[in-house]
């Protein structure tokens, strides 16, 4: 697998009226280094367990430097290790059951979704199972109260004979009423499967949770086999590179050393590039200084390519939760061209001009091109384009929508992908998570916790209960 790693081109935002000029982002350097070292030293503050000062209360720095440790850990004790026991349970699962279930809500689920989007089959689910790689059928629930979704389930899950399921439920907190309420409702429905054989029930259930709590004790009390941890320190959304991205990725079949070697890569990066090279400290920058030159308030993540949409959907919570706070922070917004250059399109071309596009655009096409193809029914006129592929139609659509942003000086820039693999998703997970720190530290907003998401679920809890 190549080691290329992510780049970002701004030319694009360097517009006469409406962008920043040459001279923006150098000027911001010695701000941007400054909150780089912060984050840096929250990190060491973090790993060395030292007191913590009030007003960085919670400092949920431990995401950080966690790829470089789960994979030091592989390398010296290999099976034994957390990553080891990951791949051993993946396999024993993809090997006893032929759909499993993921249970888990915002951070402890939004991170799977991505990763399946973006890396496997676009179709995994509805393939026979040797072209899925021998492995599972992948469903989510718990990330809703949706009694319809939840029915629809039960129709499949019936298709699964033979006890032919399993549970992965994710939960940091063990206690999100959405997760547990699904869980306890499926494993009723799993026992009754596996004739209340308590065995088999406790191998068909995976959870990932905190080291104490209502899930771990429930999780104990079936004895199920492996409880893998969130670790403390690492925030929901922050946790898709510990077991709560793995596990599912693993089943999934996709390649956990990668993602974590790429999100080891980024972090070398952001530690040793200087500004105007390191794509951190640049996008972040860049994002920062529309905004409060611009008024570009709306962070608009341009994805080109269906499979971005979901990486997308998950830096959309990343940002919101993180800076959503003090009644600031910039508003997240993920597209996926060319499908909504006919929903949003108008808007962003022609509406206000309180938007920053940041475009993410797949270099390699990693499938076999499609041609359009000669015909004897040229009523569509395509004959013309005959020899133009799918790509060659995705790139002049690219092209020509930043031209005429450009053109009307909407600002723009490029976070390039080399190819869309799990060394780069684990590269731009890691990317987009630091960007997210060093941005809250440069505006002086605590980007750990969450408590405004508190509110709903004190209400909700109150009303059921009262
Ligand atoms: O980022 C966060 O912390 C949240 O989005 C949580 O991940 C989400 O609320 C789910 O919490 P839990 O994993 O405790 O069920």
């Amino acid at each position: 697998m190549s080691t290329e790693l992510i780049s970002y081109d701004l030319q694009g935002v360097l517009l006469p009226e409406h962008g920043l000029t040459a001279d923006d982002l150098p000027s911001l350097a010695s701000q941007l280094d400054s909150a780089r070292d912060e984050v840096l030293a929250d990190s060491k503050l973090w790993a060395a367990g030292g007191a913590v000062s009030a007003e960085k209360q919670p400092l949920d720095a431990g995401f950080h430097e966690l790829p470089e440790r789960l994979l030091a850990e592989y390398r010296e004790q290999g099976a034994k290790s957390e990553v080891g026991r990951i791949l051993a349970t993946a396999d024993e699962l993809a090997a006893a059951v032929d759909r499993v279930v993921v249970l888990g809500i915002g951070g402890s689920y939004m991170g799977a979704r991505a990763l399946m989007e973006a890396c496997c089959h676009p179709y995994h689910n509805e393939l026979p199972r040797a072209a899925r790689g021998d492995r599972p059928r992948i469903s989510y629930e718990g990330n809703n109260v949706d009694n319809g979704a939840m029915q629809g389930l039960f129709d499949l899950l019936a298709n699964e004979t033979d006890c032919g399921w399993a549970i992965n439920v994710i939960s940091k907190s063990g206690g999100t009423l959405e997760t547990a309420s699904a869980f306890r409702i499926l494993l009723a429905k799993l026992r009754d499967a596996c004739g209340g054989d308590a065995d088999q029930l406790a191998a068909r259930v995976v959870p990932v949770t905190g080291t104490s709590g209502k899930l771990f004790d429930l999780a104990t009390a079936l004895g199920c086999r492996e409880i893998f941890p969130v670790p403390d320190g690492v925030g929901g959304r922050f946790s898709v590179l510990s077991a709560v991205g793995l596990l599912p990725a693993a089943i999934m079949g996709l390649d956990i050393v990668q993602l974590l070697e790429g999100a080891a890569a980024m972090n070398e990066h952001f530690r040793t590039a200087k500004v105007g090279e390191n794509v951190v400290l640049d996008y972040t920058g860049v994002c920062h200084l529309m905004e409060e030159k611009r008024g570009c308030d709306v962070r608009l993540l341009s994805t080109w390519g269906k499979r971005l949409e979901a990486v997308g959907l998950w830096y959309d919570q990343l940002l919101s939760e993180s800076l959503g706070k003090q009644e600031r922070g910039a508003m997240p917004l993920t597209v996926v061209n060319t499908r909504d250059l006919h929903s949003r399109g108008q808007q962003h071309q022609e509406g206000k001009r309180d938007k920053i596009i940041t475009n993410v655009i797949i270099a390699e096409c990693q499938s076999e091109a499609i041609a359009v193809g000669t015909s004897d029914f040229n009523q569509d006129g395509l004959n013309e384009l005959a020899d133009k592929t799918l790509p060659d139609i995705l790139t002049a659509a690219t092209r020509g929508t930043n031209q005429a942003y450009r053109e009307d000086a909407r600002p723009t820039a490029d976070l390039l992908l080399p190819r869309l693999d799990e060394h780069v998703l684990g590269q731009m997970f890691q990317m987009l998570m630091l960007a997210t720190v060093v941005e809250g530290r440069l505006i002086g907003i605590n980007p750990y916790g969450q408590p405004g998401v508190e509110a709903y679920k004190k209400n909700m809890n109150a009303i059921l209960r009262g």
